[in-house]
């Protein structure tokens, strides 16, 4: 498969960068990143010098996600496709490329309203990537980063997206899912890749008047389910908030759990991720998220004390 973009940081806007940090570094296991005037701190999840910014500010939402291109090629065909689907993009400042450290850029709004950033060169770190919660490493070669996935409340800007994520960037869609919530009204999500992972960008559509936060969750894809039980018992040990429970997603397949960080968005932890290539057909529809697993935390705890053995 030739990959021509793969997923390369986020920015996140903090009204707490401090317990975010804290967050990352000891229930995540991420490793701090360079320094950067304009951060509040950086993290590492590879060898590239940072892939995520916290900044202080007032949203606790995602303020900037980055795409990098395999190459410089690949680079001037994305932005080229996207001058052709009239994408209006604007050069990062000198500012903006030291603090993300990359060679070249652009940022554009998107239609799920988190502006995007299409970069090449991103900076290697000068020490190799070392995490006690993850000695094997991330799961982040010729894939990236890991997923971002966006919550949209109209109709709208579900179809705005998926044009912009397929005609724009050049994603493909992977598959999709379309789920009954009540009421009469459904969740719908898309998945695109572009590159061997499943999923590099899923967009989802719940029908609301306005979406509190724009940024679902994060993924960080791990090389084996035990780096994710791990991770889950750090969580439960730190008494973070769960948003779902261990479980397996039904399309791609990832054994994981969320989290929920102090911004309020989530971040999940997986691994057994299914893998794509050019040849795939799979583009079906699910019905269900989840194979096994993944409740919320109210429905766990029911479930445990009515299967608890009577003293
Ligand atoms: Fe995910």
């Amino acid at each position: 498969m030739k990959v021509e973009l793969e997923t390369a940081y986020i920015g996140l806007d903090c009204t707490q960068p401090g317990a975010v940090a804290s967050y990352l570094q000891d229930v995540i296991g991420l490793m701090p990143g360079d320094p950067r005037p304009g951060a509040a701190s950086t993290w590492r999840v590879d060898g590239k010098a940072m892939r995520v910014w916290l900044q202080a500010g007032e949203q606790d939402d995602a303020a900037y996600i980055g795409f990098a291109a395999s190459d410089i090629e690949a680079y001037q065909r994305t932005l080229a496709r996207l001058h052709k689907t009239e994408v209006a993009c604007t050069p990062l400042s000198a500012a903006q490329k030291a603090l993300r450290g990359v060679q070249e850029g652009v940022a554009m709004a998107t239609p799920w309203g988190v502006p995007l950033e299409l970069v090449h060169g991103l900076t290697e770190a000068q020490t190799p990537f070392a995490s006690a919660s993850f000695p094997d490493g991330l799961v982040t070669q010729g894939q990236g980063f890991g997923h971002f996935v966006f919550v949209v409340g109209t109709a709208e800007d579900y179809e705005a997206s998926r044009r912009f994520a397929i005609d724009g960037l050049g994603l493909k869609l992977t598959d999709f899912l379309r789920m009954p919530i009540g009421g009469g009204a459904d969740m719908n999500v898309s998945f695109f890749h572009c590159n061997p992972r499943h999923h590099s960008l899923a967009i989802g559509f719940i029908p609301m008047p306005a979406v509190p936060k724009r940024l679902h969750h994060i993924n960080f894809e791990v090389k084996q389910v035990a780096a994710v039980g791990m991770a889950y018992e750090r969580a439960l040990q730190a008494r973070t908030p769960l948003a779902n429970a261990l479980g397996q997603h039904a399309n791609d397949g990832m054994v994981s759990f969320y989290s929920v960080s102090p911004g309020g968005w989530a971040v999940e932890i997986g691994a057994t991720g299914r893998t794509v290539g050019d040849d795939w057909t799979d583009v079906r529809e699910y019905d269900r998220i989840s194979d096994w697993g993944h409740q919320p935390p109210d429905v766990l705890k029911q479930m445990l004390a009515t299967n608890s053995p009577t003293p």
